[in-house]
């Protein structure tokens, strides 16, 4: 039994580090893919529309995490030029942890 616990502990820490990096990872594609198109998706990319802000600066506006519910209900309030997206929790959570990890501080 203890054995057991030891073990699904150890399993358990294994698999939670590389999910992040998964999610990190997963949401960059997503984000290349989908918003690329305008916006500067990277770290160092320049966006290809004008007024679209880079993703790395979103942060200096407000918390990152207050885009979750806007990308699971849909992201469109004040884009004219935007078209509109929705996310299901995992997408979400997957962006939300790239765009914090490109975040400049
Ligand atoms: C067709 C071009 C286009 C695409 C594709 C696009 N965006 Fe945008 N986005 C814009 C423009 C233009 C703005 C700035 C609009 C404004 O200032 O009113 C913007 C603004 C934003 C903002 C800032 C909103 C705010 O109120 O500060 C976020 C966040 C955002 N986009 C996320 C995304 C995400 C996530 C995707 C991909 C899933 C995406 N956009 C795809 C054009 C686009």
């Amino acid at each position: 039994m203890t054995v057991f616990v030891f073990l699904a502990a150890v399993i358990g820490a294994v698999m939670m580090l590389p999910a992040a990096a998964e999610d990190i990872a997963r949401g960059e594609t997503l984000l290349k893919r989908l918003c690329a198109p305008c916006h500067a998706v990277g770290s160092a990319d320049i966006g290809k529309h004008p007024t679209a802000p880079a993703f790395r600066t979103l942060g200096q506006q407000y918390p990152i995490e207050s885009l979750e519910e806007a990308l699971a209900e849909g992201l469109s309030t004040g884009h004219e030029a935007m078209p509109e997206f929705q996310f299901d929790a995992a997408d979400v959570g997957a962006i939300i942890a790239y765009l914090k990890h490109i975040q400049q501080r």
